[in-house]
């Protein structure tokens, strides 16, 4: 392998004792930053997720509770009990995970947090702060932590061809807000691909850094990437496999493989942009609860 392996799991342990640090100054205060999750119906991944995240909370100080809907539940009761969170002055994070069922709207879901509770960086007066290029807000977890990957491993975004792959409201669009502003770290030429661009093997071939967020299974191939450029997978994408027990397993959006002997980086996946994401999520938790503190 060519590819310098970038270790997602090393950088976010180095975040975790870092934001353990901010908590134990909280604690001097009389402060316990805490963060309710609320998961709606029985989503494997979902579950999977939650869990983790409730898992680093405790280990870094950060209180945490999962509160579980059932997949009926009425967009008003979510509602409702998002009012009650937001009045709780013990809770700074509130994050409803995502995906939603199809009868609740996610848009007026996450528009019914508190911006100042909205860990999850997806209140549209985060969305804008962030777009504004505005430092007070959140910015969404994934994006954040890729951003803080590139930066911890020494890959330079100054002036850089960045080619963003898919446009959802998680990744794609917030990945790019950061990487276009006028900040030291940032100031990047970005290109943001999906579904419906042309030419996408072109574009991708002028990439210094590629960040793949298409959910997509191995679609950056080796003939797309640029030798040295960097890759990074955001993709969690379940292929069947009658080999493991579950019948599937997951891949990411990078053929890792064949990348990898092209690549200068690359994230492995898993161990790469996922513990990043909770990494991001503890900051952003004890941010709340600093400003809180204010
Ligand atoms: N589902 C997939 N990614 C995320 C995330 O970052 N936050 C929430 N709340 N749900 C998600």
């Amino acid at each position: 392998m060519a590819a310098q392996l970038i270790d997602g799991r090393k950088i976010a342990e180095q975040i975790h004792l870092e934001t353990k640090l901010r908590v134990e100054k909280l604690k001097i205060k009389g402060i316990v930053p805490g963060i309710t999750f609320i998961r709606v119906g029985e989503d494997p991944a979902s579950q999977a997720y939650v869990r983790m995240k409730g898992k680093k909370a405790a280990e870094i100080g950060i209180h945490s509770d999962t509160i579980v809907l059932s997949e009926n539940t009425k967009q008003e009761e979510l509602l409702a009990l998002i009012d009650r969170l937001n009045a709780d002055t013990n809770v700074h994070g509130i994050l409803v995970q995502a995906p939603l069922p199809a009868h609740i709207s996610e848009t007026v879901v996450f528009s019914y947090v508190n911006p100042h509770k909205d860990v999850d960086g997806f209140h549209p007066i985060n969305v804008g702060k962030l777009m504004l290029g505005e430092n007070n807000g959140f910015r969404p977890c994934t994006p954040a932590g890729v951003h803080e990957l590139l930066i911890r491993s020494g890959v330079p975004t100054e002036g850089a061809e960045v080619v963003v792959l898919g446009r959802g409201n998680i990744v794609g669009k917030p990945m790019t807000s950061i990487l276009i502003q006028k900040f030291k770290n940032a100031n990047a030429t970005v290109t943001l691909l999906h579904s419906r661009s042309k030419n996408i093997e072109a574009h991708c071939q002028r990439a210094d850094i590629i960040i793949a967020a298409m959910g997509f299974a191995h679609f950056v191939k080796a003939s797309m990437v640029k030798p040295g450029a960097t890759v990074i997978d955001v993709g969690v994408n379940r292929i069947e496999d009658k080999n493991d027990p579950r019948g599937y397993r997951l891949v990411g959006d990078v053929d890792f493989e064949a990348v990898s002997q092209v690549a200068g980086k690359i994230t492995p996946n898993p161990g790469g942009v996922g513990p990043m994401t909770i990494a991001l999520l503890m900051s952003n938790t004890v941010q709340a609860a600093e400003a809180w503190a204010h």
